[in-house]
């Protein structure tokens, strides 16, 4: 016996080598694959594959081919369970997709909502119009007797002749309507002709019962102004007229049919009247 050769009779015997058996599973592994992916792709972990495939399909093991050290009957009966399962992940996945789909949906309607409630808010934000910015306007005054044929101007303050530019003569015994252009709002127009007839019809005149307009004037050199006109009746004896304070608000962006703005221009009229600017202004 020649040292170093170990004596083959002596060794204990070799088991023998389990037989190796290969599954062909091309499709399906593919398919796995797939469900992999996009599950991964959704930050989910695929431990119910893992477990078939021994974890290995992630980093590249066995493609195309699944080596599996089982008898011949066990490998149709992993592969059928294995498509089984793939089945189940399927349906997962696809309901899961279904729900996210569904979730973005709705927040894509919330931050439309909220996009809208946002621009809503801003607008309004716009509009909101200080005190101060009423208190800072130079009203003027005219008043209008609406007895008279064409209901006239009777009396001007100077303040009406700055604001216009006409000469109290050229004013007084005419109607307030020269002050329009041909792009007057006749809608507004025909609001004041509304208002005069009401409280001129009406037995019982309520003197709160005022109008709160805004309308395009153009004075004598024809240069144009949004005039913010504010007319309410005024009871002299038993003799009723009309009084307009008017304020150019071209640079003052004043919304007559916004109530808050409304109400802020009756602030300054009320306070012009209690001071009785409005009426020792008054000239013929
Ligand atoms: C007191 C008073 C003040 C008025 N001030 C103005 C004015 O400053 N600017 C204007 O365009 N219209 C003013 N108007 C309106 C016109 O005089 C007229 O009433 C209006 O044009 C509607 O009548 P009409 O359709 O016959 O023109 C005033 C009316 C009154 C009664």
């Amino acid at each position: 016996m020649i040292s170093g050769q170990p004596d083959q009779s002596v060794l204990p015997e070799r088991p023998a080598r389990a037989k190796k058996h290969t599954i062909p599973l091309t499709n399906d592994m593919s398919e796995l694959k797939k469900n992999r992916t996009s599950r991964d792709r959704m930050g989910s972990v695929s431990t119910d594959l893992d477990e078939h495939t021994g974890g290995g399909l992630g980093r590249g093991d066995g493609e195309g081919q699944m080596m599996a050290t089982a008898g011949e009957g066990e490998g149709g009966g992993a592969s059928s369970s294995l498509k089984e399962s793939q089945k189940v992940n399927l349906e997962e996945l696809r309901e899961e997709n279904m729900g996210l789909r569904k979730r973005l949906k709705e927040l894509e309607s919330q931050v439309e909502d909220l996009r809208l409630k946002y621009s809503m808010a801003l607008a309004q934000k716009d509009r909101q119009l200080e005190q101060k910015d009423f208190d800072k306007l130079t009203f003027s005054s005219i008043l209008c007797d609406p007895n008279q044929q064409d209901c006239p101007i009777i009396l001007v303050s100077s303040g009406f002749c700055d604001l216009t530019g006409y000469s109290p003569w050229e004013v007084i015994g005419v109607n307030c309507r020269f002050l329009q252009c041909e792009d007057s709002d006749m809608n507004v127009i025909g609001q004041i002709k509304q208002y005069i007839n009401r409280i001129v019809n009406e037995p019982t005149v309520h003197l709160c019962d005022d109008l709160v307009v805004k309308i395009l004037n153009q004075r004598k050199d024809k240069r144009r102004f949004w005039n913010l006109l504010h007319i309410s009746p005024l009871m002299i004896g038993q003799r009723i007229y009309l009084i307009g304070v008017q304020a150019d608000v071209t640079h003052l962006d004043v919304d007559p049919n916004n109530q808050d703005h409304r109400d802020k221009v009756r602030q300054v009229v009320k306070k012009i009247f209690e001071m009785g600017e409005v009426h020792s202004e008054l000239c013929i």
